[in-house]
């Protein structure tokens, strides 16, 4: 669907950004391996979650959604079903990559497939563990791409040095050893998410995080709980970002998920000058949460690598807009996943940004971008990707004159209410 985006002069108001997408997948999958009833508020009701909930139910589960509450009845792993279908996961690497590890421990054989951007994402990354592991798992070049066939049982524990930083690459081994004989654990080159290890000390299970090594005990039961999903630090972003960059803006930003391995974006935005605080703090809670205020502000160049990067991996497309935005040069490296996103990350942002007369290139592994420069309305589009879709977006609101946005449903994908919001801030 095309989409006509007109420039806004100002962003202001109060937004409550929809439910952490990473967190919103894990409590409906734990709760539906867990025994007893799982209960969750502020559910993230994007469409890659909604994938998640229908997977599960195709596999017996009983889940019950009304909006962002859901209710998950639980029967243990061995509760689950042979599905009669395909358990088509849609645009999301994070369901497909999380559940093979889950069916690693199931005695029957499942199929899993997905829509086009999934069908070019890699799954050796966890195909390769779990088939270590002791799980029968066959697909398209040798079990790298959709569909996967996988038949579970007999998991044995590995220790496995993942090549690169990625939780779902994690979260898919320490599903699989949660029932596996012996003890399974996870070494990364740099820290990623850690929802899974907190989520899963919610429901029962003991784990040992040291630093770049997580490890599990095999044959420990989950056990329903209550999950509170905070917002998303990755659908807030687009608006951090705007706030920053659109003259005589101030938005607040209530409820943010602010797990230090997910803010990378703030750390960055900081350096950059931008102007944000942060209220109501809630450090206690299991998934840490506060409200974020930021003002329109002016930016410098930055360089961003190394360990940050994992901390803000979905943020660099809305972080490129910014750094259009800002004075002097930012390089970004030591980002060659973004090729291996929902789209090329590297390519989409810096094809599309430079339709709007940006001045930037890609690199191998990130890009460099030459600021400021004014942006100019296009023709541009998301090609599926829902965090291309809203970072062109936000770039509309500066732009010169009108753009267009070619395929802009797929915001959907992680941020349904996306464009009400923007409207809503442009006439608070
Ligand atoms: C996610 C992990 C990240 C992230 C993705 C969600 C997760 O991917 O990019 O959007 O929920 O575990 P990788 O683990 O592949 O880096």
């Amino acid at each position: 669907m095309k989409k006509q985006l007109t420039p806004i002069h100002r962003l202001n108001g109060t937004i409550k950004v929809p439910g952490d997408k990473s967190i919103s997948h894990r409590s409906v999958m734990f709760g539906s391996i867990a025994e007893g009833k799982t209960t969750i508020n502020g559910f993230l009701t994007g469409e890659d979650c909604l994938s998640t909930i229908s997977c599960f139910k195709k596999l017996g589960v009983n889940i019950v959604q009304d909006g962002e509450h859901v209710t998950v009845e639980g029967s243990g792993i061995s509760g689950l079903k042979q599905s009669s279908d395909d358990l088509y996961v849609g645009n999301s690497g994070t369901t497909i990559r999380l559940m093979l590890g889950i069916l690693a421990n199931t005695s029957f054989s499942s199929v899993l497939t997905g829509d086009e951007s999934i069908a070019k994402r890699p799954m050796n990354r966890v195909t390769k563990p779990l088939r270590e592991m002791g799980a029968e798992i066959e697909g398209n070049e040798e079990g790298n791409k959709v569909p996967l066939h996988i038949k579970g049982g007999n998991v044995k524990g590995i220790h496995y040095h993942s090549p690169i930083a990625s939780a779902q690459v994690k979260s898919a081994i320490l599903l699989a050893g949660l029932q596996g004989e012996g003890t399974t654990s996870v070494t990364e080159p740099l820290k990623s998410r850690d929802h899974t290890e907190r989520m899963l000390e919610a429901f029962g299970v003991e784990l040992k995080s040291d630093n770049l090594t997580v490890s599990i005990d095999g044959g420990q039961q989950l056990k329903g709980t209550h999950i509170e999903v905070p917002g998303d630090i990755s659908s807030a972003a687009f608006f951090l970002v705007a706030g920053a960059i659109v003259p005589e803006s101030t938005i607040t930003l209530q409820k943010v998920g602010l797990n230090p391995t997910r803010t990378g974006i703030l750390d960055v935005l900081h350096d950059m000058g931008a102007e944000i605080s942060y209220e109501n703090v809630n450090e206690e809670a299991s998934e840490p949460y506060g409200d974020l205020v930021v003002k329109t502000s002016s930016l410098k160049g930055t360089v961003i690598e190394g360990d940050v990067i994992p901390r803000l991996i979905d943020e660099i497309p809305i972080i490129a807009l910014a750094a259009t935005q800002a004075e002097g040069e930012t390089i970004i490296k030591d980002a060659q996943e973004l090729r291996v996103k929902e789209t090329d990350r590297i390519e989409t942002v810096v094809n599309e940004l430079q339709k709007m007369g940006a001045q930037i290139e890609a690199t191998e592994d990130g890009m460099i971008i030459h600021g400021k420069s004014p942006l100019k309305g296009a023709s541009v589009q998301s090609y599926g990707d829902h965090r291309i879709g809203m970072m062109l977006s936000i770039a509309a609101c500066l732009a010169e004159g009108e753009t267009t946005l070619d395929q802009s449903e797929a915001v959907a994908v992680s941020y349904p209410s996306f464009f009400d919001q923007l409207q809503r801030l442009s006439n608070p």
